[in-house]
């Protein structure tokens, strides 16, 4: 174990992306139980006690609006936006560039997830400390059905089969380290990188309620979730 206290995070929120099967490439404002989408994250980051500071990484289109977001309510952390880059990794490593050295670890989260909670990130936090990477993820559920050509070809096992989430946590140096290394080789997701260098990623389980806005008609199962939590 590398250490027993909790660890100095920082937050990398990503939200640069286009939002092509959303319809829409300000995803992550769009309204949702009250407040735009990525103000849940923020609000979860603010009362997560492992992290430090928080890095929005926002596209040209939502630069000036999240920005503006930043500045409402009471918020005691560091938050910073910066811009991303055309792919995921490449909005990551903006991010990460911003962090402060003195962060043990990085959370990099998805704004299109916003029903992860503050217990959620200390736990990928306080993982990612001890193991060097871990993510959030839950196992599948679904049985699986490998198709071609529209009709089955096989049934696939789910046994040892986890469907990764965010956020997905790393040690500053490890996560600076995979990235500079990637090159242009393209990566699913920060946890890839990690698994094709040999470095173990551990599993935080999480629950299919921590589910990802891809969708339109993802808003209202993420809004019955966020209010059935604010009213229980
Ligand atoms: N993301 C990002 N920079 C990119 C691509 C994605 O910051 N170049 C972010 C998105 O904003 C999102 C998260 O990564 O919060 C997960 O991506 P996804 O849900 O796929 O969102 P989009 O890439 O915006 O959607 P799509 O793939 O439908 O265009
Ligand atoms: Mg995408």
């Amino acid at each position: 174990m590398r250490s027993s206290k909790a660890p100095r995070a920082a937050a990398v929120v990503v939200a640069a992306g286009r939002g092509e099967r959303f319809g829409l490439a300000g995803k992550a404002l769009v309204p949702l139980a009250g407040k735009p989408m990525l103000a849940w994250t923020l609000d979860a980051l603010e009362a997560a006690a492992t992290v430090r500071e928080v890095v929005v990484v926002a596209g040209v289109h939502t630069r000036t609006e999240i920005k503006a977001l930043l500045k409402v309510g009471r918020r005691a952390k560091r938050a910073v936006v910066v811009d991303g880059g055309p792919r995921r990794q490449d909005s990551v490593a903006a991010g990460l560039h911003v962090t402060s050295a003195d962060v043990e670890v990085v959370l990099v989260h998805d704004a299109a997830r916003p029903l992860a909670t503050a217990a959620q990130f200390n736990a990928c936090a306080a993982q990612a400390a001890e193991t060097g990477a871990a993510i959030l993820a839950a196992p599948v559920c679904d049985t699986l059905k490998r198709v071609a050509g529209g009709v089955i070809a096989e049934t696939v096992s789910r046994e040892g089969l986890w469907a990764a989430q965010t956020p997905q946590g790393f040690l500053r140096t490890a996560l600076v380290e995979a990235l500079d290394s990637v090159g242009d080789e393209t990566v699913t997701d920060e946890a890839a990188l990690f698994e094709s260098l040999g470095r173990p990623v551990a599993i935080v389980p999480s629950d299919g309620a921590n589910l990802k806005v891809t969708f339109p008609g993802d808003i209202a199962l993420a809004e019955a979730l966020l209010l059935h939590r604010v009213s229980g």
